[in-house]
């Protein structure tokens, strides 16, 4: 299996975050030459400040969810959630880079006589969980693989969603992308600084789709998707909602997505050229609503229908640049009517956002439509690619 040089990363994290936000970080090696009632006490003490402060409402939400469940986490820090439900009734897997994050947990396990429900997986550069269990009940992500760069943290992540039961549970703690905005939109590399620290090298902002497009083509369910602490974070809790183990051979590749040819569709331009759809941008008309591009997805949709054995939804991921206003990307179905809760909302911003328009139980859609959302103006935007795929 293709390894991947995690180096840098281990580098960083083995300086893990305290209890809370705003009260920094500590090497693990620091808290490892610690005699066993300091080290006790200075865990305690950050764990105490943890469930205190702005993350106290984990426990409220999840005490009940996990009694007498499995859970694997995937970037464990210090161990605080973990050692937290432990205490509560759950079995816990701490899977993380850095082996000295691991063996401060450990630590604190056999101190605290808990040692029994805990268990320890040092990831390695090949991103392999094989050595785990095969039913886990939930995957607890806090604020873990968004510091590596997306494909790295897909690969790790769809191997240990094979480690989940069906109908099992995937909780994720996030940046979200209005923070990305608020902090200067910088570059990947760059964010992480701002975010964790002068040595972090990587921090990227996730949407609930970009969780589901990294977890594709798992079916995942929506249970929650709210941001806190006035967006700084994002906070998601999905249900893998299939009977089966996820295995990603169960999965014809060959079906996952049609591309929509953006000028084969004849979109239908209110105003300017179809090569505009290369990029250059579309003005929409003026007026609230105002469509100003439609696709016909009939064809490409006819294909998807012959191909697939059987297809309850469809999805459309469409990459695109709204560079004035806003606009709604919507599904629309036969009669032309908006497919209810299809359309997304695109405004103003410095990158080209990735969007998936699901239909899922209402009906197959036959159009896709740009229209504008500003009362007042003429919003302006460029479809990058869009796809049509069997939904997730
Ligand atoms: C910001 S800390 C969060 C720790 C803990 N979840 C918490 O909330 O306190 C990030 C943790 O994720 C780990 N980590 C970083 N990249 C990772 C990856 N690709 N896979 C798994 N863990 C990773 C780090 O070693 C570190 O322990």
């Amino acid at each position: 299996m293709a390894t991947v040089g995690l180096a840098s990363y281990r580098e960083k994290w083995r300086e893990a975050p305290r209890g809370s936000d705003t009260d920094g970080r500590i090497f693990s090696s620091e808290l490892l030459a610690m005699s066993d009632d300091v080290f006790l006490s200075t865990w305690q003490a950050m764990a105490s400040r943890r469930y205190e402060g702005e993350l106290g409402w984990l426990g409220t939400l999840y005490f009940d969810t996990f009694r007498d469940r499995n859970v694997a986490e995937l970037g464990s820090g210090l161990g605080f959630d973990g050692i937290r439900f432990i205490e509560r009734g759950a079995a816990w897997t701490f899977c993380d880079i850095v082996p000295d994050n691991l063996a401060v947990i450990r630590r604190v396990a056999t101190l605290k006589g808990i040692a029994g429900r805990a268990r320890f997986h040092a990831i390695g550069d090949d991103l392999s969980f094989a050595a785990l269990p095969a039913d886990y009940d939930a995957i607890w992500v806090f604020g873990s693989i968004h510091h590596v760069p997306f494909e790295v943290a897909r690969r790790e992540a769809l191997d240990l969603l094979g480690h989940l039961k069906p109908r099992g549970r995937w909780m994720e703690l996030v940046y979200p992308r209005e923070r990305w905005l608020r902090e200067g939109a910088l570059p990947f590399d760059q964010w992480g600084k701002v975010t964790d620290g002068e040595r972090t090298p990587w921090a990227e902002w996730h949407d609930v789709e970009k969780v589901r497009s990294r977890l594709l083509p798992a079916p995942l369910r929506t249970v929650l998707d709210f941001e806190f602490c006035s967006h700084n974070y994002r906070w998601f809790d999905l249900v893998y909602a299939a009977d089966e183990p996820f295995r990603i051979d169960d999965y014809d590749v060959r079906l996952l997505s049609r591309k929509l040819d953006l000028l084969a569709a004849s979109p239908h331009l209110e105003t300017g050229a179809r090569q505009q759809w290369l990029g250059k941008g579309i003005v929409c008309p003026a007026g609230m609503f105002a469509r100003a591009a439609t696709i016909d997805l009939d064809a490409p949709l006819r294909a998807l229908v012959d191909a697939a054995a059987s297809l309850p939804g469809v999805a459309v991921d469409v990459e695109c640049r709204v560079t004035r206003g806003a606009v709604g990307i919507g599904l629309v179905d036969a009669g032309g009517a908006y497919l209810p809760g299809a359309e997304i909302s695109v405004e103003e911003g410095p990158d080209s956002r990735l969007i998936t328009l699901r239909a899922v139980g209402i009906g197959l859609p036959e159009k896709l439509v740009v229209r504008n959302l500003r009362a007042r103006g003429r919003s302006r935007f460029a479809l990058v690619k869009a796809e049509l795929r069997p939904a997730n």
